[in-house]
């Protein structure tokens, strides 16, 4: 029996209720399987947390969660707390501490849910964006002087260190190496305005590619890729981008996929030094927080995606394949998905789909 102890930071919101199921889904899918087993424990950080004592999380969260094979994240976000305080605080924390350099995002539209486009299948939209996660524009070098005077300034500056952004490029090389299809890497960029930052972005890529010869590579600028995803999706394998970029589209490739209730992550220590973060891409949601409406899928691909790190089981894709099933008989699904059932009676559905998929 192998044993993986996760910490759980179920976060406010809907991130406590799409965590339960994503925990349930991990459960079963440990029981079916026989021989390993997960542990949790569970820390109450978030901003409620800091709402009561003044910290997103503790101040030797990082030394905690160190001991942890895996950190699952629901979601944190309060209305009477900044944002940028919550993601600072807690999220930023993790994945710069942790050096998690690469977030992952698939964008792939499953059978069954509902894309925004027309004349679009799922065959068409099948993709992994590689995003950079510890630097680049979100590296929290800069300053505010001459504070609330007429001559305030704002400074913000970008980080690109050759050592992570080759890092990066590897990663995504080797994705693109060995994931199914086209074996094709397209980097986003924006090298025609940011005239240092970009122009090394595009250096590196084009240096790695170069132990890559079996790998097609494309450039195409951040704006115009907004574009191609959508007009396009199928042209698209794998996708590196920088922090802000990358951000940006995988919220456009969220859309693609059938909204954040599909949008799953991890944010990846790719040395193994630290434990790796998983969490869906959505957020705390505070208009729907508590009444059971939250669309659990996203945490659960996330769950899975978990798994995929941390065993490299195939059998894993038939969690892929029970949420299918469930969107596909469309009996169970959530508001925001047409439906009527609860954020709970979806984890059971797809638990039943995922029983009969692996006894
Ligand atoms: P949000 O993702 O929480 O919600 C946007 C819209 O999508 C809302 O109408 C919400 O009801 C809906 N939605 C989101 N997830 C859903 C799900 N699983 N099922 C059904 N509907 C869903 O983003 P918003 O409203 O901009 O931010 C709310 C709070 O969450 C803020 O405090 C923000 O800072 C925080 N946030 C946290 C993130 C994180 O923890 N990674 C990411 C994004 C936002
Ligand atoms: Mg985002």
């Amino acid at each position: 029996m192998r044993e993986y102890k996760i910490a759980v930071i179920p976060g406010d919101g809907i991130g406590n209720e799409v965590m339960d199921e994503g925990i349930k889904v991990l459960n079963l899918f440990a029981e079916l399987k026989g021989d390993i087993k997960f542990t949790y424990e569970y820390f109450p950080w978030g901003c409620e947390y800091y709402l009561k004592t003044g910290k997103m999380m503790d101040d030797n969260g990082l030394d905690i969660l160190k001991g942890f094979d895996s950190i699952l994240l629901g979601a944190v976000g309060y209305p009477t707390v900044p944002d940028h305080i919550s993601l600072h605080g807690l999220l930023i924390k993790i994945r710069q501490g942790f050096n998690q350099c690469v977030n992952l995002r698939p964008i792939k539209l499953l059978p069954g849910a509902p894309c925004p486009l027309k004349d679009k299948a799922p065959e068409d939209i099948d993709f992994v964006v590689i995003r950079e996660n510890v630097e680049g524009e979100y590296s929290g070098v800069g300053g505010i002087r001459f504070a609330d005077k007429p001559e305030e300034i704002a400074i913000q500056t970008s980080v690109f260190t050759r050592k992570n952004t080759e890092k990066v490029m590897k990663y995504a090389y080797d994705l693109a190496e060995k994931r199914n299809k086209k074996k094709k890497l397209t980097s986003t960029t924006k090298s025609n305005a940011l005239n240092y930052s970009m122009v090394f972005w595009d250096k590196v890529f084009g240096e790695i590619g170069k132990q890559y010869p079996e790998v097609e590579t494309e450039s195409i600028h951040v704006d115009a890729i907004s574009m191609f995803f959508i007009q396009k999706p199928q042209n698209y394998d794998v996708v590196v981008a920088s922090n802000l970029f990358g951000d940006i589209i995988t919220d456009l490739g969220a859309a693609l996929q059938g909204g954040l209730g599909f949008a799953a992550s991890g944010n990846l220590n790719i040395e193994k030094e630290f434990p790796s973060m998983f969490e869906p891409v959505h957020g705390s949601a505070p208009d729907i927080a508590g009444k059971g409406l939250a669309n659990p899928i996203a945490m659960i691909w996330t769950a899975k995606m978990m798994l995929d790190d941390l065993l490299e089981d195939p059998k894993a894709e038939e969690i892929i394949n029970a949420i299918t099933d469930v969107l596909v008989e469309g009996k169970s699904l959530t508001p925001d998905l047409g439906g009527k059932a609860t954020t709970q009676q979806v984890g059971d559905a797809i638990c039943h789909k995922l029983k009969a998929r692996l006894v």
